[in-house]
């Protein structure tokens, strides 16, 4: 099953692709887009889930989202036409680690893509080429709420645990103003969601050539992370100002 289709119909039931309540959600936006008139950029923005959620009820705000995906940015087009905010947003289909925009952002988002830019640091600084002086980023990413086994980081790659990882972004010369440690609660609903929302559509689309397929990757997503990375594995949103403005 092509793997941006596959991870499409796993969102159907959490259209934001990262392990965060809509309060969550929103609190996060809330302390990102400080400003009734901000740019707002968007990189690895999948189905646009964040800059919709950006863009309703703030109408001085302009978005641009950045992905490399033709089903997520499709999905992007068509909620946002339905939000009635398709006129505010611009859709790039492109590769994120070397968008040229054509001007600077009051806030840049990069959640649960650090993967493209080859982890948290260097989205960090990919980030910062479009802040403008002043702007906040908005990033998520894994961390370790204990130690992995060997089998987890194999599958997730490797993170540091929380003071170790705000410490590197420190030094990089951020500063915090906000974040959100993921709760068990919210871990657990986003794969609840992924692994049932997938399992449902093959269960209602049995003659579906990929039904088969999509039963089979639900129930393998779910017992890897039942058996393999659900005591450990932890996620982390940070809102961030450069400590030198
Ligand atoms: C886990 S999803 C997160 C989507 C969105 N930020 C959210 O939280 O709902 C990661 C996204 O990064 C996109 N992506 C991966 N590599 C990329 C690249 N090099 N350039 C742009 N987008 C990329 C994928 O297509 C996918 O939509």
């Amino acid at each position: 099953m092509d793997r941006d289709l596959l991870s499409y119909r796993a969102h159907a039931d959490h259209p934001i692709a990262a392990p965060l309540s809509d309060d969550s959600v929103r609190r996060l936006i809330d302390r990102t887009v400080h400003r009734a008139d901000a740019r707002v950029l968007d990189l690895g923005c999948g189905s646009g889930a964040w800059l919709l959620r950006t863009l309703s009820g703030r109408p001085g705000v302009r978005a641009e989202g950045v992905d490399l995906s033709a089903t997520a940015l499709r999905a992007a087009d068509e909620r946002a036409t339905a939000a009635g905010v398709r006129d505010r947003l611009d859709l790039h289909r492109r590769d994120a680690t070397d968008f040229p925009a054509a001007h600077a952002f009051d806030a840049v988002l990069s959640v649960g893509a650090t993967h493209a830019f080859g982890g948290l640091l260097p989205t960090l600084a990919a980030a910062r080429e479009h802040l403008a002086p002043g702007g906040r980023v908005l990033i998520g990413d894994g961390l370790w709420e204990r130690g992995p086994s060997p089998e987890a980081v194999a599958l997730l790659g490797d993170f540091t645990d929380l003071a170790t990882t705000v410490d590197r972004v420190v030094a990089e010369g951020w500063t915090p103003v906000y974040g959100h440690v993921s709760t068990r609660e919210e871990l657990d609903a986003y794969e609840w969601c992924w692994t049932g929302s997938l399992a449902s559509w093959a269960l209602d689309h049995p003659d579906d050539p990929d039904a088969a397929e999509a039963l089979a990757r639900s129930a393998v997503h779910r017992g890897q992370w039942l058996r393999v990375y659900r005591d450990s594995f932890g996620f982390l949103s940070l809102v961030l100002r450069r400590t030198d403005g």
